[in-house]
Order: structure tokens, then C-alpha cells, then sequence
């Protein structure tokens, strides 16, 4: 049997939606081990210690039963990053690595700052074997960088190494809002990496709840990149969708028929064919956009323009559904109500990064609408900072702007507007009540719904005029 090393105290590096709930699960499998999750955002460390469960910096089901019964229990949320990476066996690298915005590379690579910076935290602080994880999505060979950081920053002053540092990929496969079920029964499990001792270490802690056949060892690249690939393949399929829900409306087939037809095929499977406004959040566009970067520094251009075509499809997406729904309202929506229901990328999360409501709210206040924005999760002052993007388009380019408000309730959103237009799918946009909505709108009034879950007969029936994504009505 390997040998492995029994992990007592763990420090994760970053509290974000990756780090909070993967080291709440851990604490909650793993009783006898020590978390300390970590943050220079003090805000968000205090929001995760807030008394109020309804408070936490995100939105998961499932999240606040795990907090509640770990917090201060062997899980801890603190900005003491010195004394947490002193005392861990284990540091988990969980930090953000969004698309640069600048320089070489921008709009493309990864910006690795943070994963830098926090490298440099752990060369300075650990103490004795130390194995890092990395739990980032990373351009592939970012491990040997890190390893370089670790191990040229902790050479003592007669140029001899008086710590010893490990490195493994162990990228995460959570979706949100379903992080938790996702992280307590795993599809699988990757650990890349050489040193099989660490390997084993981390294997140890997945084995107490995980299948040991689901937890999938390779090397370091191979790790690194296919959770590039799984991300990648996962948005192609949705491009896919998109591209065909198109061609829907077009030829008079149905979407969720041809969704049907195509899912039954076990080679294909049934799962992540829904089309929809386009894929948000932000892991799809910025790891394809690494893939583009990537295949492009090896000289592989035709790989990186296929890659490439999924998130232009995606972009076009947004902008072809914006497009419909002004064309549908006589051409014009300057001055008119429309009700959007939610903003979130996707149900069951507070998170909007990257969420397809962005692109299509601009759009249409570029043309001189008026939103009331309703999401049961988002806050208010998220939807500011996300439509607040003004300063980006030249002054003499704003020809029309409309605004925007945020509504308290579905009703409220939908009194004397021209047009409800569903963009998150929500379970309670599932059963709206038609009767009451089509006796509050303005007429004609319109529903676009760009996820195809509403009661659009009832709808319908109630004098309301349909426009389904993928569909020729
Ligand atoms: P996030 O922005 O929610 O959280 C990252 C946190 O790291 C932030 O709170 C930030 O303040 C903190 N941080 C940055 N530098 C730090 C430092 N030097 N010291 C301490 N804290 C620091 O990001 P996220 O959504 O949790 O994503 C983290 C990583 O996981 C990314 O690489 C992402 O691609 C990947 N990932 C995300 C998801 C997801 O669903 N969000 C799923 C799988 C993988
Ligand atoms: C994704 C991956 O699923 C997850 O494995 C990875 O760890 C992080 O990135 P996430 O972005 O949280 O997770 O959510 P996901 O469920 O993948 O949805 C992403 C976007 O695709 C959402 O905007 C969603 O609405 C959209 N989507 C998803 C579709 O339009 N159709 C589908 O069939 C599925």
C-alpha cells in the first residue's frame, strides 16, 4: 500500500464559490481535520462568519446546513492568512483567474496574479512538507509555475531548502446550485500529479465519502487540461442547441422535440441540450477562451478558431434573441415597459457573472426601454454594478438609453408592461399565474420565453402573445 500522510489541518486559499462550499463539505465529511478558509476580501470573511445564514456571501441549496453545523466547529473563515498556511499540511489553491484584461494575452490567458501572489504566501509561510492543491481551473503547466514560485522564494539564506513543497491538480467539477450534491457525490474525482505519497494524502480525504474507482489519478498537464476540455465540451453542446434552436424557427421543427429525438441516443446522452439566451457564469467563456490562447501559443490555429466559434455563437445568441424581441414589439421598445425575469446566469444561484440578462438587458436599454428587473436572489446593487457599464461606450455612440429598476415581486414587474421576457429558468416562473399577469399588462402584450419552461398555453389562452426560443410561432 502507498503511503500517505494522515491531513490534519488544511488552509484554502480563496473564499469564493469554489472555496466555501468544497472546504464546508470537506469539514462536514472529514470531522477530525482542521479547515481554515481564507480571504483577503474581508467583507466575504465576515459575510461567511455572519450570524444570519441567510447573510452568506452566495446563494447554494444545501449550503447553510453544512455551515451551520461546521462553523467554528473544525471550520473556520478568517483573513489570518500567515497562521493558517503555518499550521496546514495541505493548502488548497481556490483564487479567482479571470480572462486579463490587459497586456499579453488580454481578452484571452489567464490573469494568474492572485494564483501568484498566493504562491509566494505559502513559500513565506509553510512550514515543513507542505502539499499544495491546485483547485483553480489553470492553463495547463501552471503547476510547474508554481512549483518554480515555491520553491525559489524558500531557499534560506546558504541557498539550501528548509521546507519541502508537493503540487497536485485537483480541479473542481461543482456547478452552481448544485454545488453541494455535486461535491458530496462526485462524478469523479482528478488528482494530477508525480509524488505519490501527496497523491495519496489527498486520495485519503476524498476516500471517506467517494467511490475509490471515481477518484482518477493522470499526470499534471493531463489533469490541468481536461478540466478545460470538460468545461469546453459542456458550453460546445449548448452552442450546439443554440445553433439549432435557430434553425427551429426557420424550418418549423421544435427544439425540445429535436432535444428529445438527438438525447435519446445513449451515445449523445440527454443531459445539457437545453438552448436557451446562452451560457453565463464564469467558467464556460474564459476556459474556452484559455483553450483559444493556448492552441494559438502552440501554433495550432485551426484548433483555437473551432474553439473559438463556441462562445461566437454564444455572443450571437444574446444579441439574436435581443434582436426578436424588438422586432416584435413593432420594431421599437424605446419608452416601452418590459418586464425581465431573472438575471442570475442560471436558477438556484445568486451569481450573475458572465449571466446572459447582462448582454440583453443592454442591449435592450441601448434601445431606449424601460427594464423592471424581478430575480428572487440577486441583489439590487449587483444588477447596478453589472449595467452600469457606460463609461465603456463613447459618449456620441449612446443613442437612445432607457433604465432600469428592480421589482419586489413578479406582479409588480409585470403592471402595465408590453412584455414579460423570461431569461433565468426559476422554478416559480414555471407556474405563473396568466390570468392575473395578462390583466395587469399592457396590450398587445407579449411573454418571450427564452428557456421554454412557462405555461405558455395558459398564457396564450389569456390573450397573451407567445414567442418560444426554438420554436416557429
Ligand atoms: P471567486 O471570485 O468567487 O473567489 C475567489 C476568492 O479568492 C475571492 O474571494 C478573492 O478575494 C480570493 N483571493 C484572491 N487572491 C487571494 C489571495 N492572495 N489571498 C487570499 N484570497 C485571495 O472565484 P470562484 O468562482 O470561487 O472560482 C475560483 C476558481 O475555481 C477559478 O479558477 C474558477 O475558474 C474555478 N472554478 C469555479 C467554479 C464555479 O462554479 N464558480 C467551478 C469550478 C472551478
Ligand atoms: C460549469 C460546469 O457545469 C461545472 O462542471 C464547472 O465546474 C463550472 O462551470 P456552472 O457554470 O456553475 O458550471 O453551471 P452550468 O450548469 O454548467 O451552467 C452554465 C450555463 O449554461 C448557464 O448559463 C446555464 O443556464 C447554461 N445551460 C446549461 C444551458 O443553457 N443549457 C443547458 O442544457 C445547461
Amino acid at each position: 500500500m502507498t503511503e500517505f500522510k494522515k491531513i490534519k489541518n488544511i488552509c484554502c486559499i480563496g473564499a469564493g464559490y469554489v472555496g466555501g462550499p468544497t472546504m464546508a463539505v470537506i469539514a462536514k465529511k472529514c470531522p477530525d481535520i482542521l479547515i481554515n478558509v481564507v480571504d483577503i476580501n474581508e467583507n466575504r470573511i465576515n459575510a461567511w462568519n455572519s450570524a444570519d445564514l441567510a447573510e452568506l456571501p452566495i446563494f447554494e441549496p444545501g449550503l447553510d446546513e453544512v455551515i451551520k453545523k461546521c462553523r467554528n466547529r473544525n471550520l473556520f473563515f478568517t483573513t489570518e492568512v500567515k497562521k493558517s498556511i503555518e499550521s496546514a499540511d495541505m493548502v488548497f489553491l481556490s483564487v479567482n483567474t479571470p480572462i486579463k484584461s490587459k497586456g499579453i494575452g488580454a481578452g484571452f490567458a489567464s490573469d494568474l496574479k492572485w494564483v501568484e501572489a498566493s504562491a509566494r504566501q505559502i513559500a513565506k509561510f509553510a512550514k515543513g512538507h507542505t502539499i499544495v492543491v491546485e483547485k483553480s481551473t489553470l492553463p495547463v503547466r501552471t503547476a510547474s509555475t508554481i512549483k518554480e514560485i515555491l520553491i525559489n522564494s524558500c531557499l534560506d539564506k546558504d541557498n539550501t531548502f528548509d521546507k519541502k513543497f508537493s503540487v497536485l491538480s485537483n480541479p473542481e467539477f461543482l456547478a452552481e446550485g448544485t454545488a453541494i450534491d455535486d461535491l458530496e457525490n462526485p462524478d469523479r474525482v482528478l488528482i494530477g500529479g508525480i509524488d505519490k505519497f501527496a497523491i495519496e494524502s489527498l486520495k485519503n480525504i476524498y476516500g471517506r465519502w467517494v467511490d475509490r474507482e471515481k477518484i482518477i489519478t493522470m499526470n499534471l498537464w493531463s489533469s490541468e487540461l481536461s478540466k478545460l476540455i470538460a468545461n469546453a465540451f459542456l458550453a460546445q453542446r449548448i452552442s450546439s442547441m443554440n445553433a439549432v434552436a435557430a434553425l427551429c424557427e426557420s424550418t418549423g421543427a421544435n427544439i425540445n422535440e429535436v432535444e428529445k429525438a438527438i438525447g435519446a441516443d445513449s451515445r449523445i446522452g440527454n443531459k445539457f441540450l437545453k438552448a436557451g439566451p446562452g451560457f453565463g457564469g464564469s467558467c464556460f467563456k474564459k476556459d474556452i477562451l484559455n483553450i483559444v490562447y493556448l492552441s494559438n501559443f502552440y501554433g495550432l490555429k485551426e484548433v483555437a478558431d473551432y474553439w473559438n466559434q463556441v462562445v461566437l455563437i454564444n455572443n450571437w445568441t444574446r444579441h439574436r434573441i435581443s434582436k426578436i424581441i424588438v422586432n416584435k414589439l413593432f420594431g421599437t421598445v424605446s419608452g416601452k415597459k418590459l418586464s425581465i425575469l431573472g438575471f442570475s446566469f442560471k436558477a438556484n444561484t445568486n451569481d450573475t457573472r458572465e449571466s446572459s440578462a447582462i448582454q440583453i438587458c443592454n442591449n435592450l436599454l441601448e434601445e431606449g426601454a424601460e427594464l423592471v428587473i424581478y430575480d428572487p436572489k440577486v441583489s439590487y446593487r449587483k444588477i447596478e454594478e453589472d449595467l452600469i457599464q457606460k463609461e465603456k461606450i463613447p459618449i456620441n455612440q449612446i443613442v437612445s438609453e432607457g433604465s432600469w429598476s428592480k421589482a419586489n415581486t413578479i406582479e409588480e414587474a409585470a403592471e402595465n408592461s408590453d412584455a414579460i421576457i423570461v431569461l433565468t429558468e426559476w422554478d416559480m416562473f414555471k407556474n405563473l399565474d396568466w390570468e392575473k399577469l395578462s390583466s395587469l399588462m399592457r396590450k398587445p402584450s407579449w411573454l418571450f420565453d427564452t428557456r421554454n419552461i412557462t405555461d405558455h398555453k395558459k398564457a396564450s389562452e389569456n390573450g397573451i402573445n407567445i414567442w418560444l426560443l426554438g420554436s416557429s410561432n
